[in-house]
């Protein structure tokens, strides 16, 4: 156990990190060790947490975090970009837990989502990694939904398009999806009246115009996401994919061990990501093909017993209404996972599946949550 060990938390106010401290609060696992609370701007401030009040540390004060024996970062990317090179530079060999993209694709960083990876983030620990990034939302989320599948080898290559929630972006995002969603009612709330008989076209009218006018609040965005959507997420890479379609396949790839030679062939995720109007769900779209000809309830019982997060929603539309939604799974950590159906496509075998899981848990507190867990059980 860690009990005397320093572990220095940064970010932990923003959307996610609050998640992360509330669900440690909830599991008691602020006893295992000596919690400090760094911030980039509220420094000085004192906050209560734990029954205490604590001073909150300067997220910058090099000489504070060298001494920790672990950091856990929600902070994002500059920050970890400014800080980690440094901290590094000094000698410092300390564990760095990180939800930030930048060191993800490091040969000294693993990416970690322990459900799946739990022997790689032993023998990462055995061979003195400290740099532990958890994965991308999206790939934290297929790999959930779909690792008894590509446990036992049976995914040739997938297909996928993503329906990604506002929170994905932030919560700046988020709150300009709130008032995006004010600003339209306070439009069109006359005609809401349903009293009044309506002519349906002409609401609809009303509400384009405002959405394309610059009276809209659009500022995180660039555009409204509210009655719309937005297929780009992230910055360009090569082969006109996005930032976030490039990570689907090479964080996926880089959790399996696949290498990309000819004995150990990467598998190929080709996907659209598209940023949509929810709010804490992603939901993914997949269409896969399978190495062989296995029959849809064996895929099942496969799915159901890679991880104890999946559950099975059946191909009906009572079922799939009701439970294939962003609305019945936000703030649960069970993913959902429904629409499975098996169909061949010039004699090969490939399966349909649609899943939802909350972004902000499955997607990043908890795969962090626990490798911190990992860390202070294990020393
Ligand atoms: N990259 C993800 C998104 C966030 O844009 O939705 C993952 O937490």
């Amino acid at each position: 156990m860690l009990k005397n060990k320093k572990i220095g938390f940064i970010g932990w106010r923003g959307m996610v990190g609050s998640v992360l401290l509330e669900r440690m609060i909830s599991k008691k696992e602020f006893k295992n060790f000596f919690p400090i609370f760094f911030s980039t701007s509220q420094h000085g401030k004192y906050f209560s947490i734990l029954e205490q009040n604590k001073l909150i540390e300067n997220a910058f004060d090099i000489n504070k975090l060298k001494k920790l024996d672990i950091i856990v970062t929600c902070q994002g990317s500059k920050y970890t970009n400014y800080i980690h090179p440094q901290l590094r530079q000094l000698g410092w060999s300390g564990y760095w837990i990180d939800t930030a993209s930048s060191l993800r694709m490091r040969k000294d960083s693993l990416i970690v989502l322990d459900p799946i990876n739990k022997i790689s983030i032993n023998h990462a620990l055995s061979n003195g990694i400290k740099n532990f990034i958890v994965a991308n939302c999206t790939v934290c989320l297929m790999l959930m939904t779909l690792n008894g599948l590509f446990k036992k080898n049976l995914i040739d290559h997938i297909s996928m398009t993503t329906y990604q929630a506002a929170s994905g972006a932030g919560s700046n995002n988020l709150f300009e999806l709130f008032i995006q969603i004010k600003e339209l009612y306070s439009v069109i709330k006359k005609e809401l009246n349903i009293n009044i008989k309506k002519n349906i076209l002409s609401i609809e009218k009303k509400i384009n115009k405002f959405m394309r006018s610059s009276k809209i609040t659009k500022k995180a965005f660039g555009e409204p996401l509210i009655g719309s959507l937005i297929p780009w997420i992230g910055k360009k890479m090569p082969q006109n994919q996005t930032y976030e379609e490039w990570k689907c396949h090479v964080e996926l790839n880089k959790i399996l061990n696949r290498t990309g030679t000819k004995n150990n062939p990467f598998i190929s995720i080709n996907s659209i990501c598209v940023r949509v109007a929810t709010f804490r769900c992603h939901s993914q779209s997949f269409f896969i093909k399978l190495n062989k000809n296995i029959s849809i309830n064996k895929i099942k019982e496969l799915l159901l017993l890679d991880n104890n997060w999946v559950k099975i929603i059946p191909n009906n539309s009572k079922d799939t209404i009701q439970k294939l939604t962003p609305t019945a799974v936000s703030g649960k950590l069970i993913i959902h996972v429904g629409r499975l159906r098996k169909f061949k496509i010039k004699n090969e075998n490939y399966l349909s599946v649609f899943s939802v899981g909350d972004q902000i848990l499955w997607g990043s507190v908890e795969p962090l949550r626990r490798m911190l867990r990992i860390l202070y059980l294990k020393q």
